[in-house]
């Protein structure tokens, strides 16, 4: 099951991105977190020391993907080399064995865009279509609409569009949805998070029922949240029991029910 974050910057993508991901892990799948944010963190937000996270190193395309041109002249490209071999060389592991990739970084200032790095982005995830269904990859992305223009996140089981409840934020919602659907992703779906209270709550599907698009979940404002991040601590072990993880570990489950894949200590 491959699964995608994104939404307005600040939202909660990375936060809800590394907790998914800590929650499968806990629940038997086997887990790979791939962040696809220049400016990334869901190695801390995972809970990888930060001395251990500088091993990270951006994993070039060469080093994930292979490619073939066919007879007609049409470019294929596989997985160049088992997903394993490519996290010991280039990834960390995270608590709960979750593997971590960097996917993509800047060139440096002033050296250009990155679009082939969203390229490969998206043609990995193509690539993790047909694996295992105790499998999860969960894709951090950065804060843009970019991912819907350049469909970086165009091949994964489900979308899911974080936002805040507030209006800007419930906008940006507004015209990812569309677009995902555009690129013909099956499951969109909005998870709203920083919840409050029951005006939140109604403003979040007033919005959603004007705007056609389905809300999946939502996440409490949780102070335990910016607690952990101070600590440098992945929210799961900061606070298992936290109402946002107490919400973001029923949000993998119904995840899971409707994306396809049963959690492998219940079958
Ligand atoms: N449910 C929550 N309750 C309280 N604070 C939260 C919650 N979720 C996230 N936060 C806080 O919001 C901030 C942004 O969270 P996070 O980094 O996960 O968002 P993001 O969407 O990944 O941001 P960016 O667009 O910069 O990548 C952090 O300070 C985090 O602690
Ligand atoms: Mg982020």
């Amino acid at each position: 099951m491959r699964i995608a974050l994104t939404g307005k910057g600040g939202s909660g993508k990375t936060t809800l991105a590394a907790t998914l991901a800590r929650v499968y892990a806990r629940r038997g799948f086997r887990v790979n977190a791939l962040d696809g944010d220049p400016n990334p963190n869901l190695a801390a937000a995972l809970g990888v020391p930060a001395d251990e996270a500088t091993r990270l190193r951006r994993v070039p395309r060469e080093a994930i993907l292979d490619e073939r041109t066919d007879n007609g002249g049409q470019a294929h490209a596989h997985l160049a080399r088992p997903l394993d071999e490519v996290l010991a060389e280039f990834g960390v592991e995270a608590p709960d064995r979750v593997g971590v990739l960097t996917m993509t970084g800047l060139l440096g200032a002033g050296q250009g865009c990155i679009c082939g790095q969203h390229g490969m982005v998206r043609e990995v995830m193509e690539q993790l279509a047909d694996r295992p269904s105790d499998e999860v990859t969960i894709l951090d992305s950065e804060a843009s609409i970019e991912h819907l223009s350049r469909g970086t996140v165009r091949n994964v089981d489900a979308l899911l569009v974080v936002t805040e409840p507030y209006y800007r934020s419930l906008e940006t919602a507004g015209r990812v949805v569309p677009l995902a659907r555009e690129l013909g992703i099956e499951r969109v779906w909005v998870i709203a998070n920083k919840v409050r209270d029951e005006r939140d709550r109604a403003a979040i599907y007033a919005y959603a029922d004007s705007h056609d698009l389905e809300i999946l979940g939502i996440v409490p404002y949780d102070e335990r949240v910016a607690e952990a991040d101070r600590r440098g601590r992945a929210l799961v072990d900061h606070d298992p029991t936290s109402p946002a993880v107490v919400a973001i570990a029923a949000l993998a489950d119904s995840i899971a029910a409707r994306a396809g894949s049963a959690a492998p200590s219940a079958g």
